[in-house]
């Protein structure tokens, strides 16, 4: 099999990636490890910022989610017992954000490629890509993968690494050129689903004395929850009626003492190690990667499904400006033009974690530099501006 562009992994990255190549008229197999059904039931992210609704209704896979999504004009930020909103519309030009989950995001761009787009193959790892051997440069490069119980090569005139955090495209960049930047937090997240209606109608982010916590929602009667936890916490350890009186701690507010969440019955409990890393150049020659396979943000303001959409939206049009003029520039500028979000994504999601959550060796001199942090966010607009124009996300440039 040969196409023009080889997407391995089958992610919010690769999904809206061969989407958006199929509206340029570029050809493309997407390749996917596991099977459909663990891709479409993958509990994660639940944010999309304006960008990617933007590009979700170009592409054609925004109709479900404008019914069923909910957009969202701000976020309460709780810290030393009382609540401070930031304002997205007034503080950054208007944007907002949009509750949808990845799980949805992602079944709807898979039943569009299967109805409409190119091969999208599920249960095929892929193994390596390789420079063929004895051929002149600019040959087709081979994707090696296992599907159906035997090896198979796809040739690609470029292959693009949708492939996450473990993939092994990044594998084809020469360890020579790479370089990583990496750093790991001394805390876990306890994440939950739970058939119980939202505390609040936009998303709660609670500093607390007993560490972070986070009150999302997925729709009405479905809350998503956060609580910071020790690194290597068992989810055995946290049996339901724990979870929610943590939770009614952490988001205790002061002059309501009496105030609890509404409980339900909980459907999904996982424990979320936190990271950051980069993998920069994100282009060697044909090979590309985007999403998760480049760099990885700790979940805190919720940029890593966000980063993984602005990466491909920017490859498509580069992929695209190809076809039409001949012209690599914007290929040229892939990895540039990406890392510049990127590490203020980066940037923004480590601020977000540092000043919220609590490390285990933190002195009190630190958590009174959170909480300065939190009051000047209450009290400046333009503090509170700095943190809604993030959240939000930078348009692309
Ligand atoms: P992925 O979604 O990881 O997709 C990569 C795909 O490649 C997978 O389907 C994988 O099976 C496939 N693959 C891997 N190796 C191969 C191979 N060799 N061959 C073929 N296919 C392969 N972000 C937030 O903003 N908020 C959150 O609450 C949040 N929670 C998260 C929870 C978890 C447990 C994780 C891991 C991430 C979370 N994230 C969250 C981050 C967000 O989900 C990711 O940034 C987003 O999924 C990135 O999309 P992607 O397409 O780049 O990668
Ligand atoms: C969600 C996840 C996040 O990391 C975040 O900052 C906000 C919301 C969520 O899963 O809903």
């Amino acid at each position: 099999m040969h196409t023009t562009v080889g997407i391995v992994g089958a992610g919010p990255a690769g999904l809206l990636l061969a989407r958006l190549l199929h509206q340029a008229g570029i050809d493309s197999v997407v390749l996917e490890a596991r099977d459909r059904d663990y891709v479409e039931q993958r509990q994660r992210a639940g944010i999309l910022e304006q960008v990617t609704v933007d590009a979700l209704r170009s592409a054609g896979a925004g109709a479900r989610m404008d019914r069923e999504g909910i957009v969202h004009h701000g976020i309460e930020l709780r810290f030393d017992g009382r609540s401070h909103r930031v304002d997205f519309p007034g503080l950054a030009d208007g944007r907002n954000v949009m509750v949808y989950a990845q799980t949805e995001m992602v079944k709807d761009l898979i039943a569009l490629q299967l109805a409409e787009g190119g091969p999208l193959l599920f249960e095929a790892e892929v193994l390596a890509v390789e420079q063929p051997v004895d051929q002149p440069d600019g040959a087709p490069l081979n994707v090696r993968y296992h599907h159906q119980g035997r090896e198979q090569i796809l040739t690609c005139d470029w292959v693009v690494g949708c492939d996450g955090f473990h993939g092994v495209v990044k594998n084809a960049i020469p360890e020579s050129l790479r370089r990583t930047y990496e750093r790991e937090y001394p805390y876990s997240w306890l994440g939950i689903l739970a058939d119980a209606p939202p505390v609040y109608d936009e998303l709660i982010y609670a500093h607390s004395d007993r560490g972070f916590a986070l009150a999302s929602m997925r729709s009405a009667t479905v809350s998503r929850l956060y609580l910071q936890v020790p690194n290597g916490t068992d989810p055995a350890d946290w049996p339901d009626d724990r979870i929610w009186d943590e939770l009614d701690q952490r988001f205790a507010l002061r002059g309501a003492p009496g105030w609890r969440l509404t409980r339900g019955p909980i459907t999904a409990k996982a424990v979320l190690p936190m990271r950051s890393h980069v993998t920069e150049p994100m282009r060697h020659d044909r090979v590309l990667l985007a999403g998760d396979a480049a760099h990885i943000v700790p979940p805190t303001g919720a940029k890593g499904l966000n980063l993984a959409a602005a990466d491909v939206i920017v490859l498509a049009r580069a992929l695209a400006r190809l076809r039409r003029t001949g012209s690599t520039d914007l290929l040229d500028a892939y990895s540039d033009t990406c890392l510049q979000r990127v590490w203020r994504a980066e940037h923004f999601s480590h601020f977000m974690t540092t000043t919220l959550h609590k490390d285990p060796a933190q002195p009190p001199f630190d958590t009174r530099l959170q909480l300065s942090q939190l009051a000047r966010i209450a009290a400046s607009p333009h503090a509170s501006a700095e943190l809604a124009q993030n959240y939000v996300g930078v348009p692309i440039a």
